[in-house]
């Protein structure tokens, strides 16, 4: 319910925007339109209407004197029906000699396009006024607005080349400005149209863009119920990127939710196996009337071995939660990884006599890191004891040097090897090979684990080769530490040396 309500709106604000620009760009349009037909059909009018009092004028130039002016009223009210407006005729001193509407003479009319041909020279002069009744604009004109808009032609009457005066004709301009209007009231009923049409297409269209969000907003409301919840995606818009980055979201939640069941399983079972062999161990020993005191001794022998065992499971455990929670940050520094090899190796060397299998060390330079000295020991440890472990015999080899930028460590073995579709699984917690002989030396399968966790963690990576029944090689790259100290720390190998 509620989310029909949030893109409900989502929707109605779609619907606003659209039509709040098509309202603004409506609006532009007509004010434009209007103006453009406007002045358009003034220029034409004033042009047309200009003309004709210039002619009228010529026309009645030989008849101005006084006496005939009788003759030339009629032809003035006949000219002003013609052109649809009021004509006057002027002396030279504005004086008005005929008036086609009411025959009212004799007063000045000095109107400024009267002056501007009479004493300004111009051949032919218009204005515009705004005429109310008061002028008398009622009984000349009929109209029964407060005021309107009108036009002023005048024409100079010349005999001879003299001025004797100059002929007014004015005309409304209503007939334009109501063309004008009605142009905009049908502009405005097509944009009404134009604006509810747009609203209700936006409305009906505004369901593609919201209808990917509302699938998504129930995808996610499915994902705390069920697992496998993904969404459609179409297209390739914004919109299926969102759909994507879910599914892929949704993907790796699953992926995280498998892990930690796996490790929490396998965690049990590594925790349970010990457990259960010293409680067969005890009960044995328990149940036994009279146990053999020698039998007895191998019994507790075999119940510390499971205690130490298991208290190793748990220490690495422990070890790679804490490097999941990264609560640790590494305590870094310069690191000379040469020394941390040569050091590791003649730790495990004893148990290299012990299974009579060769251990040698290269590392003919100082190879210095930046890192934490024990993590850095643990993965060469980890390492060389991984191939001692899985080496009956021939020899291991620990080779460091650097590459590049990198520092370059190269454990080596010659023994059983890793089958090749194991070889993506060696650094996955718990993940063992051959779990029998694992068991049987006591490996829980964390060792590589925790040895990628560190190497990663230093900014490195490792890889493996390795052919079975001839050999395996983990390779293991770490950046070097900065080039400066570097030089120091030659001097100090070769103090050291
Ligand atoms: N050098 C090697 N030669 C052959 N197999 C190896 C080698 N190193 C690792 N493996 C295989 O990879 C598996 C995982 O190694 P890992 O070190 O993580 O576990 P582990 O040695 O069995 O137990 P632990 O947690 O005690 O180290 C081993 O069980 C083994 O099968
Ligand atoms: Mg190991």
């Amino acid at each position: 319910m509620r989310s029909k309500r949030v893109f409900g709106s989502i929707r109605a604000r779609m619907v606003a925007i659209y039509l709040l620009v098509t309202l603004i760009a409506l609006l532009a349009i007509s004010f434009i339109v209007s103006m453009l037909v406007e002045s358009f059909l003034v220029t034409q009018r004033t042009q047309t209407q200009l003309e004709e009092t210039t002619r009228l004028a010529l026309e009645i130039a030989p008849d101005m004197d006084a006496a005939n002016t009788g003759g030339l009223y009629e032809l003035i009210v006949r000219r002003a029906q013609e052109m649809g407006g009021r004509l006057l005729v002027m002396d030279a001193d504005a004086v008005v000699q005929l008036d086609s509407a009411s025959y009212q003479t004799g007063f000045r009319l000095p109107y400024r396009e009267v002056r501007d041909v009479l004493i300004g020279g111009k051949e032919a002069s218009f204005g515009f006024h705004k005429i109310g009744r008061g002028e008398g604009g009622e009984a000349a004109w009929g109209f029964v607005d407060d005021s309107v808009w009108a036009v002023y032609y005048a024409a100079p009457v010349t005999v001879d080349g003299v001025y004797v005066g100059a002929v007014v004709f004015s005309a409304l301009l209503q007939d334009v400005e109501d063309s004008v209007s009605e142009i905009i009231r049908q502009i405005t009923i097509a944009f009404a149209l134009i604006a509810v049409t747009m609203s209700i297409l936006t409305f009906a269209l505004s369901r593609v863009v919201t209808k990917p969000i509302v699938e998504l907003t129930g995808a996610i409301r499915r994902m705390g119920r069920q697992t496998g919840v993904r969404v459609d995606i179409t297209g390739s818009d914004e919109m299926a990127e969102l759909g994507e980055a879910f599914n892929r979201m949704s993907e790796q939640i699953e992926a995280h939710d498998r892990i930690r069941d796996e490790f929490v399983s396998n965690a049990s079972h590594e925790l349970k196996t010990p457990l259960a062999t010293m409680k067969l161990l005890s009960e044995s020993i328990l149940y036994d009337q009279n146990p053999d005191p020698a039998l007895m001794k191998e019994f507790f022998g075999d119940v510390n071995h499971e205690v130490d065992r298991l208290s190793r499971v748990i220490s690495d455990l422990l070890r790679m939660v804490k490097f999941d929670q990264s609560e640790e940050p590494l305590a870094l520094g310069r690191v000379r990884l040469d020394r941390i090899a040569r050091e590791a190796a003649e730790r495990l060397r004893p148990m290299a006599h012990k299974k009579n299998v060769g251990l040698a060390v290269s590392a003919p330079e100082p190879v210095a890191v930046m890192g934490e000295a024990s993590r850095l020991d643990q993965v060469v440890t980890n390492l060389v004891e991984n191939a001692l472990k899985y080496t009956d015999r021939g020899s291991v080899r620990v080779s460091l040097a650097r590459d590049g930028e990198d520092a370059l460590l190269e454990v080596r073995d010659t023994g059983i090897g890793i089958p090749e579709e194991a070889i993506p699984h060696v650094f996955e917690r718990f993940y063992r090979v051959d779990k029998a002989r694992s068991r049987e030396t006591g490996g829980t399968g964390l060792g590589l684990a925790i040895v990628e966790k560190i190497v990663a963690l230093h900014g490195g990576d490792i890889k493996v080769e390795s052919e079975p029944g001839r050999g395996s090689a983990f390779f293991v790259r770490i950046p070097l530490a900065g080039e400066e100290d570097e030089a120091d720390e030659e001097i100090e190998a070769d103090d050291a040396d």
